[in-house]
């Protein structure tokens, strides 16, 4: 099973951009964070940071046929982008969003969020903590759907 994390702009300023709100870790500590919990759980993971909108809907694109879930923080993008949620929407693979900061207590302009509606879930406000929840959260999902799959092929009639 393969895990994609899709990283949006500014977030590879992690540990130096506005720390009272995003705390002091870098992208690279949670990252290895999240390699650890992947490598104890047997999963697959890839990690892609971008700062262009483009770059963004590519990576989701290479999903398809190649992951099995999406762990995405479109940072800015989650305000503005339809872009980002129609290739999120097209890939369908399950997607679990993460905001690092509770974006409900942030500024009016943060309150419009066009990813949300076809995520399977969303982690917000745990600061990097998320990730990991997130993570844990993606695990479930895919046990679940391997589950379900495994039902289904033991129902199929012998051919
Ligand atoms: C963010 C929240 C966004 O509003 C902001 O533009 C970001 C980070 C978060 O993780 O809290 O860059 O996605």
């Amino acid at each position: 099973m393969k895990i994609v994390v899709v990283q949006g702009p500014n977030l590879n300023m992690l540990g130096i951009r506005e720390q009272n709100i995003y705390g002091p870790m870098k992208l690279e500590q949670i990252h290895a964070q999240m390699k650890s919990f992947a490598d104890e759980n047997g999963l697959e993971i890839e990690f892609f940071q971008s700062n262009l909108e483009g770059e963004i809907v590519d990576k989701i694109q290479e999903c398809y046929g190649d992951a099995d879930g999406i762990i995405i923080n479109p940072a800015a993008y989650t305000h503005t982008s339809v872009a980002i949620r129609d290739a999120i929407s097209a890939v369908a693979l399950p997607t679990i969003e993460v905001h690092i900061s509770n974006v409900a207590r942030r500024e009016e302009f943060r309150q419009k969020n066009l990813i949300a509606a076809v995520c399977s879930s969303s982690v917000v406000g745990f600061g990097p903590f998320g990730y990991h929840l997130a993570m844990v959260g993606m695990t479930q999902i895919l046990n679940e759907i391997k589950a379900i799959k495994e039902q289904q092929a033991a129902q199929q009639p012998a051919q």
